[in-house]
């Protein structure tokens, strides 16, 4: 590591031990809930659970290696934190279902392989060359990850310091930028994502969609960068409470988008784009 990427890690290292302290007013052992659990006292259980700390310096290309014990962690929050926006059923059925079933399909289909010592941004650097359950596995467990943390009971409002100035700076304003990101995922046809990300050439922020559950990592990507703001527009994300209604579902999603965590993905990940080239 040089010695720029260790002064970015070590800023972003404290910068994230304040913001889990604001997160996580008290520390509690962390206890992975079972399945029954989950589905009976869903709710209750999240609330006593926190998060695993919230590392993006290390998130992507350490932290999320299969090999090094990669867990399926809990939510933030509880099932019903995000209302009314998004109800408690999605929220628990997207996670503990979808998401879930997501991370065990990824595990088995790297299992035994060189792909359980690699770091998943290599993987996905390499998308092209591995099989479409990898792709989809570890791109469905991937992208989740990031949209559960975009995401905040306290979240709504609008960015500030560096990402907002720079999403200033290159969408001209917030309402400029929102509208394009709002577009981008309501022209998405059929299943996929909206992301903001970071361009892996040039350090620009850019709006972009990918189908299923692609993401700007992989090298199918159109524009290739590391996203941080992800939009699920599957209709497993929004169809009990919005039936068909996608607009609905995304004008709403701003209400609860939890912009520190945004801003601190942007901040910790503008200085990686080498290393995620890779
Ligand atoms: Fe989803």
């Amino acid at each position: 590591m040089n010695l720029k990427l260790m002064l970015s890690a070590s800023l972003l290292m404290a910068a994230f031990t304040a913001f889990s302290q604001s997160e996580t007013k008290e520390k509690k052992p962390r206890v992975k809930p079972t399945r029954s659990q989950s589905t009976s006292a869903s709710d209750r259980v999240n609330q006593r659970d926190r998060p695993h700390p919230l590392k993006p310096a290390r998130f992507i290309s350490e932290w999320m290696t299969p090999s090094s014990e990669l867990k399926f962690n809990n939510l933030p929050y509880a099932y019903n934190a995000l209302e009314p926006v998004i109800d408690s059923k999605t929220v628990e059925i997207h996670y503990d279902k979808h998401h879930r079933g997501y991370y065990n399909n990824f595990m088995a289909a790297v299992k035994g392989t060189e792909l359980e010592k690699m770091p998943i941004s290599r993987i996905f650097a390499n998308i092209s060359s591995h099989s479409s359950a990898v792709r989809n596995n570890a791109g469905g467990f991937f992208n989740h990850v990031l949209y559960w943390q975009n995401l905040s009971p306290d979240g709504g409002g609008e960015p500030s310091g560096e990402l907002g100035k720079a999403i200033n700076s290159t969408f001209g304003d917030f309402k400029t930028f929102s509208e394009k990101f709002s577009e981008a995922g309501k022209s998405r046809f059929g299943s996929g994502w909206a992301w903001l990300a970071i361009d892996l050439n040039t350090g620009e922020l850019f709006i972009t969609s990918t189908a299923n559950q692609d993401n700007p990592l992989m090298n199918t990507a159109e524009r290739r960068g590391i996203p941080i703001l992800a939009l699920d527009v599957w209709e497993h994300a929004y169809y009990l409470n919005y039936q068909n209604k996608r607009a609905d579902y995304i004008t709403a999603f701003w209400k609860k988008v939890n912009w520190p965590d945004v801003e601190a993905k942007y901040n910790g990940y503008k200085d990686m784009r080498e290393e995620m080239k890779k």
